[in-house]
């Protein structure tokens, strides 16, 4: 970004170099470092970041976060304001991200609201949050709305970090389950990868598919680094996501999330016949392969694209059908409410096949229930 540059940095033992790192990016001296930490992060490589910024001459206060959607809401971000003015913590301190995107989107969003503008530096520590959530600036909150339950990152703001630090050896303590939820993002950049710049990102990451599950170092780094590298091509050009439809911009990088974010905080659905909620990123698989029924109901896509994205979810080892999803009526008011909708009428992006995606507002609704039923166990 020409006015807000910032490194993102990928590698392997990073966590102790955070407070360096940190510090370097900063563009005035800091007294004070405010680490806002996931307690799903084993506990020594939190202390491994805190050291690292008290060995920097920072005093470090630290506020732990147990994530879940329903904890990424309006009260814990305030709850982190208090704790920060508490701290004594200025301008020109930093607040420090270590933990998945909950955390990432919930400090940043602190970052961008305190004092009108404090520094952050994103630690991420999920798959998901380093390919993904980290990188481009999105920060902010769930909205609870009485009787709606719960509409997704419905608050917040741009606040680009001043760097990212991705300690992919922090993977190693992530449970399985996390770890392939973050595959449905390196696939939604893979399938777009003529737009974002990288045509042979779809066969690599299949390729890899099995070397990055297994955690081989050398695969993770390419990963991390072609999926960030994708994403910021995108982000520069359309930082706030202005673009218009015709043009797609940012926007493209919502590929599969309208789905997503409708189903994600539903309760009472199923995977296999289990009760469960769905992780964000396993609500962006079904997410991917609904967007390409609803695209080939519509003539967008070649007939075959929601079989082919479903054998890529699948050898993810994500879910490709889910149980228990409400009436369609009930979904798609619930799209209907998603913060990309205008006029009440959802806004999809969906592949084409090609690599690329359009934006199409205003779907008829047959092709967009063609994508729930593509889903429906
Ligand atoms: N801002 C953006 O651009 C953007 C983009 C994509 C997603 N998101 C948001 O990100 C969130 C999802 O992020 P997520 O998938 O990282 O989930 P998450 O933040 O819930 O983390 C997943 C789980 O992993 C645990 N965890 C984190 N790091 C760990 C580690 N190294 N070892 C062991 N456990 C660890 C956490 O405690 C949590 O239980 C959603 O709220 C989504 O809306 C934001």
């Amino acid at each position: 970004l020409r006015e807000r540059p910032y490194t993102v940095h990928i590698g392997t033992q990073l966590l102790d170099k955070v407070g360096e790192i940190g510090c370097g990016a900063l563009s005035q001296p800091a007294k004070r470092a405010f680490l806002i930490a996931d307690t799903g992060v084993p506990a020594s490589a939190r202390n491994l970041v805190a050291d690292s910024l008290t060995e920097q001459g920072l005093a470090t206060s630290r506020a732990n976060v147990t994530p879940s959607e329903g904890v990424k809401t309006v009260a814990t971000w305030q709850r982190l304001l208090t704790e920060l003015a508490q701290s004594r913590h200025e301008r020109s301190d930093p607040i420090i991200a270590l933990g998945g995107g909950i955390v990432g989107d919930l400090a940043g969003f602190a970052a961008a609201a305190y004092r009108r503008g404090v520094p952050a530096i994103q630690c991420p520590t999920t798959l998901l949050a380093m390919v993904d959530a980290s990188v481009g600036g999105k920060t902010g909150v769930n909205l609870d709305l009485a009787g709606e339950g719960l509409q997704k990152n419905m608050v917040g703001a741009f606040w680009q970090p001043a760097a990212v630090i991705a300690d992919i050896s922090v993977l190693s303590s992530l449970p399985a389950r996390e770890l392939r939820a973050g595959f449905a993002e390196c696939l939604k950049h893979a399938l777009i990868g003529q737009a974002v710049g990288d045509p042979g990102l779809l066969e690599w990451t299949r390729t890899n598919l099995a070397k990055s599950l297994t955690l081989n170092p050398q695969v993770l780094v390419e990963l991390v680094g072609r999926n960030v590298k994708a994403k910021a091509g995108i982000v520069c050009q359309d930082e706030r996501e202005e673009a218009t439809d015709a043009e797609g911009g940012r926007a493209l990088l919502n590929l599969g999330h309208t789905y997503a974010h409708a189903m994600e905080t539903l309760e009472g659905l199923s995977l296999l016949g289990s009760p469960c909620s769905l992780l964000h990123g396993e609500a962006v698989g079904l997410g991917l392969i609904a967007a390409a029924a609803c695209s080939e109901a519509l003539g967008l896509a070649p007939a075959g694209l929601a079989s082919d994205v479903k054998s890529m979810v699948a050898e993810a080892g994500l879910p490709t059908a889910v149980q228990g999803l409400p009436t369609n009526d009930a979904l798609l008011g619930r799209m209907s409410h998603d913060k990309k909708a205008r006029g009440g009428s959802p806004r999809l992006v969906l592949p084409t096949g090609d690599g690329d995606a359009r934006v199409v507002a205003d779907p008829p609704t047959s092709a967009v229930v063609a994508g729930w039923s593509s889903i429906r166990a």
